[in-house]
């Protein structure tokens, strides 16, 4: 018996792996987090599984259902939304599974900061540009941010900042990196990316606040030069006169054929 950690992905209902469906369609129970998980996953279920909304459950009462169907030797489709290596709980889940002795594995699923970048076509490492992505939050009820992990110490890298769980405080993460990046450092909100009512709002840290209404809290803040940039140099991975392992160029390449 095992537990199949599943990353659900960002919502459309085919942004799944296939490995993931598969996993699916072969596990005699399935436990979903019901507000993120898409209920059109769980068509993949085998007839007469049984499925569980984890969504009003505690911790402990997940362990019990997983425990459950390990003493009945049956094996568990548990999905969380998007990829599960950030925000989903999994790592107090598998703590648990592993103090009962209770096998798992991990199947990774499309994260929404991917999906985001896809709507808005965009590159988030754009060459001379931005390097690097920070996948962050604010502080939130249910989880407070590590001394350091602060917004005006990312945005001191200049870096792409995807930001999570944080656009009901939109207002403060523009007090906090308008100082950095400046008034006119592109932004783009992406709200339900992949979902039939996905939305999109591009702005500037000066403007974002008027162009987003209350409501919709399923929703990433993409900040950073990276976005909407067309002045950046061309990866040298693809110049013509660039020497490389796939492509030997020159009368002594560094890797001959
Ligand atoms: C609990 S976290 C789950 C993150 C997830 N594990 C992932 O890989 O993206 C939920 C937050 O992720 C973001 N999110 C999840 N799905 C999204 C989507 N389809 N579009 C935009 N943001 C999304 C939002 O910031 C939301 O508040």
């Amino acid at each position: 018996m095992t537990v199949h950690f599943i990353g659900a992905g960002p919502g459309a209902a085919d942004l799944i792996t296939l490995r993931g469906r598969d996993l699916i369609a072969a596990c005699p129970v399935c436990l979903y987090a019901g507000s993120l998980v898409p209920e059109a996953l769980l068509a993949h279920c085998p007839p007469g599984a049984k499925i569980v909304n984890t969504a009003p459950m505690s911790l402990d009462e997940i362990i019990v259902e997983i425990a459950a169907a390990h003493a009945a030797g049956q094996d568990v489709a548990r999905l969380h939304s998007g990829d599960l290596s950030v925000w989903s709980a999994m790592g107090e889940q598998l703590r648990r599974l592993r103090a009962l002795d209770i096998p798992y594995d991990v199947t990774p699923g499309v994260p929404s900061f991917a999906a985001a970048a896809a709507v808005l076509g965009a590159e988030l490492t754009l060459p001379g540009v931005a390097q690097s992505v920070i996948l962050t939050r604010t502080s939130g009820r249910a989880s407070a941010m590590p001394d350091g992990e602060t917004l005006e110490n990312f945005a001191r890298t200049g870096a792409t900042l995807a930001i999570h769980l944080s656009v009901h405080v939109l207002s403060d993460v523009v007090a906090r990196l308008t100082p950095q990046y400046g008034a006119g450092c592109p932004v783009a909100v992406v709200f339900r990316a992949s979902w039939p009512d996905q939305k999109v709002v591009r702005a500037t840290l000066g403007t974002v606040e008027t162009s987003i209404g209350e409501g919709e809290r399923t929703a990433l803040i993409l900040v950073g030069p990276a976005l909407g940039a067309e002045e950046f140099t061309e990866s040298r991975l693809y110049a013509g006169d660039y020497d490389r392992r796939y492509r030997p160029v020159g009368t002594e390449p560094r890797f001959p054929e």
